[in-house]
């Protein structure tokens, strides 16, 4: 209680620890009628900026192309399949590549299933990707939907809190005493309170891809500016979609840990491959909508050791 930052009333009501955001945020994602599991109509309608039709589905077929000899792509978090079976059909030369969908949510799976595009359907990202040959791994608005707690650390003195909501909706911030943090989890700073998303599955992610035996190709499209303290507290509050942002930055980061190079990062729109006019699609909304590609080309696969029960061996 002590660390604890609490507004008049909540004092006595808040244990220590137990309200912090992660907790709803986390059932606002994948709970039982969360975002991801319950009603998917949303995926299914497209009605979110989307990036996931015909521009987008040229742009990265064309892409496919100029790679050569693709042996496996894998779109993951790839919702009804739009993006996935439209990139497929636009790829006209060359032996089709062995297609692998991802999909958290049972219902999108169904329709993955019904499309018959998908070579092999996966229900979680985080499953391993198979070693050997040539893969492209197409993260298409998936980053933001995987788990994140909200963090900030203390000036002058480094220690950390966490974003906490008190049982009448209050946030604050809970120091986490004796902490540390990877740093490439860490997401973009809110300038203005510090606040920062943190998510060990999305560092896991993008290393498990890029720690895949043979030559891996992983383009991530997705929101890049910081979020504010604000837009999370309102995201809970208000009942909308609840994600955190990836900054190019971050991916540069976990590309650097894993020895892989990144080939491009900039606003997607500026990417060569596009043909964007437009009439095709409403420039604007995609100002911030980032693309980061990077390589790894690895002969054995990289071990990943963090906790291990046997040492690590
Ligand atoms: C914003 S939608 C994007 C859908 C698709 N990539 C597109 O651009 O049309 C994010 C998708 O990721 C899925 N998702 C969330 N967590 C996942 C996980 N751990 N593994 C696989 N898919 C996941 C959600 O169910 C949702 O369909």
């Amino acid at each position: 209680m002590r660390n604890a930052q609490l507004e008049n009333g909540d004092r006595a009501m808040t244990r220590n620890l137990g309200n912090r955001y992660r907790y709803p945020a986390q059932r606002a994602l994948i709970g039982e009628s969360g975002q991801y599991k319950g009603n998917i109509e949303w995926v299914v309608q497209g009605s979110y900026s989307n990036s996931n039709g015909v521009v987008w589905q040229r742009a990265f077929a064309r892409w496919i192309q100029s790679i050569g000899n693709v042996d496996e792509i894998r779109f993951d978090g790839d919702g009804a399949g739009v993006f996935s079976s439209g990139v497929i059909n636009h790829i006209r030369t060359g032996k089709r590549p062995r297609t692998v969908c991802s999909e958290f949510s049972h219902k999108l799976r169904q329709i993955l299933l019904s499309g018959g595009h998908c070579n092999e359907i996966l229900d979680d990202a985080l499953i391993q990707p198979t070693d050997g040959g040539t893969s492209v791994v197409i993260a298409n608005q998936f980053l933001d939907a995987l788990p994140f707690t909200v963090m900030r650390r203390l000036y002058p003195s480094g220690k950390l809190q966490e974003l906490a909501i008190s049982g009448s909706g209050n946030p604050y911030y809970e120091t986490i005493d004796m902490a540390t943090i990877e740093v490439s989890a860490c997401g973009g700073t809110d300038q203005r309170t510090g606040a920062f998303p943190y998510s060990p599955a999305k560092r896991n992610y993008v290393r498990s891809i890029l720690s895949r035996a043979g030559t891996t190709y992983l383009a991530v499209l997705d929101w890049t500016p910081a979020r504010s303290h604000d837009d999370y507290v309102n995201d809970l509050a208000t009942g909308s979609l609840v994600h955190s942002s990836t900054p190019s930055r971050q991916l540069a980061m976990i590309a650097k840990e894993v020895g892989a190079s990144v080939l491009f990062s900039d606003i997607a729109l500026t990417w060569g491959h596009m043909d964007v006019g437009v009439k095709e699609i409403p420039i604007d909304l995609y100002s911030n909508l980032g693309l980061t590609i990077i390589k790894s080309e690895n002969t054995i696969k990289t071990k990943n050791l963090y906790c291990s029960i046997d040492g690590g061996q």
